[in-house]
C-alpha cells in the first residue's frame, strides 16, 4: 500500500506531518504526527514543581495559555485539588480568548501571506473599485519599489507595447490622449489598479463607444509603469 508523507507543515508553530496510506486511489489511514521535539519536559527535571508554570507557557509563542493551563492541571492533579466552579469558568474564558486570538493570528500572519504571493496573481490587480476594503495604499506600497525605477520609461514603453497605434500623448487617435487620461484620474486613489486592469483586460464606455482591446502581451511590471506614467501626467 503506497504511503504518502505530507509535511512538514511549518505554519503551525512547530512542525506537523501527515502520513496517508493510500489504496486504489483512496486514503485508508491517516495519521498526524508532530515530529519536532523540544524537550521542555527535560528542562523541568529536578526543579520546583511550580517552575512548570513559568516554563510550560514558553513552549509556544502562539498557544502559551493552553500550555500553562495544561501545566496548572497537571499540578492540580498532583496536589489532588480541583478548582471551584468560578475558577473553571475563569480558565475556560482565558482559553476561549486565546482560541479566538489564534484564529486571527493563524489566518492573517501565517496563511494570508501565501495568498498574497505572485502565484496567486498580482495583488495590485486584485484591488477592486468596490468593496469594503479597497487596500489601494497597501497595493501601491507593495509595488512601488519595483516600478519606481521604471517610471521614467513610460514614454518608451507605450511605443514598444504598441499603445501609440491608438493613443497619442497629447492627442486623441482611436483612444483618448494619455494626458487626458492622466487628468481624468489624477485624483482617483484607485486609478493605478483600475487602469492596469483595463489595459490588460480591455474595456469600453469610459471614453466612448469604441472598445479598447485587451493587451495581455504587456507584462505586469510594464503595465504598472505605463499607468503610473499616465496618471502622473504622461510627461
Ligand atoms: C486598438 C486601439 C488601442 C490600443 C492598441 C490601445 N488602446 Fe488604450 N484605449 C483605446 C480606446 C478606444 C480606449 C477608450 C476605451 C473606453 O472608452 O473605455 C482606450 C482607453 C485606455 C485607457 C483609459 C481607460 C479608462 O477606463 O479610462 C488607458 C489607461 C489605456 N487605454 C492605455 C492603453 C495602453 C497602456 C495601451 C498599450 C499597452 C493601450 N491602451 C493600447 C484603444 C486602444
Amino acid at each position: 500500500m503506497p504511503r504518502l508523507v505530507v509535511g512538514p507543515f511549518n505554519r503551525v508553530e512547530g512542525d506537523l506531518e501527515v502520513t496517508l496510506d493510500v489504496a486504489d486511489g483512496q486514503v485508508r489511514e491517516a495519521r498526524v504526527n508532530s515530529p519536532l521535539y523540544r524537550g521542555f519536559e527535560q528542562l523541568l527535571v529536578g526543579r520546583d514543581p511550580f517552575d512548570a508554570l513559568v516554563f510550560a507557557p514558553r513552549i509556544c509563542g502562539i498557544c502559551s495559555v493552553s500550555q500553562s493551563h495544561a501545566a496548572a492541571r497537571a499540578l492540580a492533579q498532583l496536589a489532588e485539588v480541583s478548582p471551584p466552579p468560578n475558577g473553571c469558568l475563569a480558565q475556560n474564558l482565558a482559553l476561549g480568548c486565546e482560541n479566538m486570538a489564534d484564529h486571527l493570528t493563524h489566518f492573517y500572519l501565517f496563511f494570508m501571506p501565501d495568498f498574497a504571493r505572485d502565484s496567486h496573481g498580482n495583488l495590485a490587480e486584485q484591488v477592486r473599485p468596490v468593496g469594503p476594503v479597497a487596500g489601494a495604499k497597501a497595493a501601491v506600497a507593495t509595488v512601488a519599489p519595483a516600478t519606481a525605477a521604471k517610471a521614467p520609461e513610460g514614454a518608451d514603453l507605450v511605443k514598444s507595447a504598441g499603445c501609440t497605434a491608438c493613443h497619442g500623448v497629447t492627442n486623441k487617435v482611436v483612444g483618448p490622449a494619455f494626458r487626458d487620461i492622466g487628468a481624468k484620474y489624477a485624483k482617483d486613489a484607485n486609478a493605478v489598479a483600475t487602469l492596469v486592469g483595463k489595459v490588460k483586460q480591455g474595456g469600453v464606455g469610459a471614453w466612448g463607444q469604441i472598445p479598447m482591446p485587451p493587451q495581455p502581451q504587456v507584462k505586469d511590471a510594464d503595465a504598472q509603469a505605463i499607468v503610473r506614467w499616465i496618471v502622473g501626467g504622461a510627461k
